[in-house]
Parts: C-alpha cells; structure tokens; sequence
C-alpha cells in the first residue's frame, strides 16, 4: 500500500491512562481489540477480528523484530518491545508492547498484547534504531509518493 508523504506524519498520541488490547490466535489473527485499539488504530472493531496482527504493521519496522517477538512467545516467554504501528489512515503511533500467552486448563490457546505510551527521547532512539536496522537488512525502505502540487 501507498501513501502519501503528509499522511505518514501524522502521529496519534497514545493516552497515559489507557490501555490498547489485542488478542490473537496461535497464528496471529486478531480475536479481540479494544476499544482503546480501535481508536488508536482508526479501524472499526469488525474490520479487525479475524485480520493478521499486521494489518498495523507499520514498513520503518524492521523484520527481524517480529521475528524476536515470535520466537520469544513460541518459547512461552513474554516479549516486551517498542513498536511502532500504522494506522488505517496511514497515521502512525508508538507503543511499548508486552506480548504473552494465554493459557486455558493449562493449555495455550492464544496471545495477548498489553501497550502502553513511549517517551519522546524512546521514540527518537527506537525510529533511528529501525532505520538503521533495516538499512543494515538491506529491507525496503518507506513508500512515499510526492504530490506534484
Ligand atoms: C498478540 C500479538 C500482538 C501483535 N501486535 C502487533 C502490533 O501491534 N504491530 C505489529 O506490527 N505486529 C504485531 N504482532 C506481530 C504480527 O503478528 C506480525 O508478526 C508482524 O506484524 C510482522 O508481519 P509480517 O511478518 O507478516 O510482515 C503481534 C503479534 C501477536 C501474537
């Protein structure tokens, strides 16, 4: 997907006092989004259940981050991490995410995702970090397309 360069810097600010929640399956399909999530993300709870976690997968995001996330989890250990996700209007927001599993009589059934804000100087530091990340992978670099007007 394009967008165009305005769009990409608009950020959303992530409330102090709230929380966005997301459960997925064992696949990382959304089972639950909450409200929080719905707003941040600007996308309607119904056009997020059932969608891959990466429908807010944001492209400055290095690859081999997801990759540590997913490895982390399958080792039934929780992963913490500053992410930085794209919104259905192409917006983008921050957030420190804490992954884990959730568990039903002992059995693993999904995962859920806890976020919470990111500092300013975290943001600065984690956009350079990705950047660079991702120019060393030799990753695609951000799509923009310039208006001619
Ligand atoms: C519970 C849970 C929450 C996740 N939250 C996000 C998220 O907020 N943003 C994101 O880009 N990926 C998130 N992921 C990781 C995605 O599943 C996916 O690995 C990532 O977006 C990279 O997608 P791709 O490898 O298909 O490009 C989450 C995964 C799980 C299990």
């Amino acid at each position: 997907m394009q967008y165009n360069e305005s769009e990409f810097l608009i950020e959303t600010i992530v409330p102090e006092h709230e929380l966005i929640i997301s459960r997925t399956d064992l696949e990382g399909i959304i089972t639950y989004a909450n409200e929080t999530f719905c707003e941040i993300s600007g996308y309607e709870t119904g056009e997020l259940i059932g969608k891959p976690h990466n429908i807010v997968r944001h492209p400055d995001m290095p690859s081999s981050v997801f990759k540590d996330l997913w490895q982390t989890i399958e080792n039934k250990k929780q992963w913490s991490g500053i992410v930085k996700n794209i919104r259905k209007d192409g917006g983008f927001y921050w957030v420190r995410a804490m992954v884990s599993s959730v568990y039903k009589d002992g059995e693993l059934i999904e995962y859920k995702s806890l976020r919470t804000p990111v500092s300013y100087e975290e943001k600065l530091e984690h956009q350079k970090l990705y950047d660079k990340m991702r120019k060393d992978n030799g990753e695609k670099r951000r799509k923009i397309i310039y208006e001619s007007n």
